[in-house]
């Protein structure tokens, strides 16, 4: 393990904002980490896992641990089920992939999404009609202050749309070491009705999907519509699709008849925000190397060398603009440091 200093973050963060540490250290194990976190117990931490769901406005002046714990493996099975665990800094999609290849069926829909696995419940990741919670079994994490080990159940991790316990109550107070997943071995449910994946499956010629042809149709349609972050700084959806009473909604409705919204509940809907953004008139707009995707308008991109305060100046931008229009504010869904 070795300690640095003013550590250009650039290459750990997915919108590619050039921004120092103060200090950095990666850690590659429990035992690491908990060393790490005794001997610098009166320091500022940040903790930093894949870097795909935050904008840096600013240098970080604290240590900054950089979880690179690896490693997975089959923990337990039964005729139909096995539980698979990974290590926090295992990349997500890798991970995916290898369940796949082992012919273990739930993480399909979440193919190709950005990080790594370890922040996977932090915000309950989700796409095409899956979220981790629907998967998750539980997960171990390292208490910072105490360096006590902690098993969160699937119900203690409160789940709820890009939500969990991690963005709230227990927010900074732990790390995520591992993760348990409880995935099929047979009779795999195959989730195709989500948005594009028929179509897209029906391009394909293919009646009888597998696990791999629902994971090829999910990564041709995020290729279509998500830029690369290795390609494009960017960190996914950067605001949540916002949830409206359905009173207001019908109002505002009223004035925008052709607005797409989802039922989430007898009182509520959701809007998508791209949809709101694109109406704004933001959609495949630039300024200066901080602008908003051309292809899918919840995404912020950097061209190059915008910094996260330029990012923040269009979100917010497009926050108001948002609100003025369509008198919905949308919230930002990465953490903005
Ligand atoms: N839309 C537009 N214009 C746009 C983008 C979208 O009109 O520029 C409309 C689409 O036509 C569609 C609707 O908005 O009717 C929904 O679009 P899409 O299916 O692309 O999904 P999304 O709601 O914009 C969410 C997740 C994505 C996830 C996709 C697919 C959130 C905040 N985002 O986006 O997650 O990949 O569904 O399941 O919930 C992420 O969190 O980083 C992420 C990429």
């Amino acid at each position: 393990m070795e300690l640095l200093q003013n550590f250009s973050l650039k290459n750990y963060n997915t919108f590619g904002i050039d921004a120092l540490a103060k200090e950095f250290i990666a850690v590659h194990s429990v035992n690491e980490l908990k060393t790490v976190l005794k001997e610098n117990a009166s320091k500022t931490k940040f903790i930093l896992g894949g870097g795909s769901n935050m904008l840096l406005t600013k240098d970080i002046d604290a240590l900054v641990i950089h979880v690179d714990l690896k490693g997975k493996k089959i923990v337990r099975e039964d005729e139909n089920h096995v539980w698979v665990e990974s290590q926090a800094g295992e990349n997500w999609h890798e991970f995916v992939l290898w369940t796949i290849d082992q012919n273990f069926g739930g993480l399909e829909n979440l193919s190709l999404i950005p990080g790594n696995v370890g922040t996977t419940p932090v915000q309950n990741i989700g796409a095409y009609g899956t979220e981790i919670k629907d998967t998750f079994d539980s997960c171990q994490a390292m208490e910072i202050s105490t360096q006590k080990m902690k098993t969160f159940s699937h119900s203690e991790c409160n789940f709820g749309y890009r939500e969990s316990i991690f963005k709230q109550e227990a927010k900074d107070q732990y790390i995520i070491t591992s993760v348990v997943f409880k995935l099929t071995k047979k009779n795999h449910i195959i989730k195709t009705s989500y948005g594009d994946i028929i179509a897209e499956l029906s391009n394909q010629n293919v009646a009888e999907p597998t696990l791999k042809d629902v994971s090829n149709a999910v990564i041709a349609i995020r290729k279509s519509k998500l830029p690369d972050p290795k390609e494009l700084g960017n960190s996914g959806s950067f605001f949540k699709n916002p949830i409206v009473l359905k009173s207001d909604f019908e109002k505002i409705h009223a004035n925008f008849p052709e607005m797409k919204f989802y039922e989430v509940s007898a009182t509520e809907v959701k809007v998508p925000a791209g949809w709101l953004i694109e109406q704004a008139g933001f959609k495949g707009k630039r300024f200066g190397d901080a602008g908003i995707h051309k292809n899918q308008a919840l995404v912020l991109v950097n061209y190059g060398n915008a910094t996260g305060q330029e990012i923040l100046a269009v979100s917010k931008d497009i926050q108001q603009t948002v609100f003025e229009k369509f008198g919905i504010h949308i919230e930002a869904e990465v953490n903005v440091i």
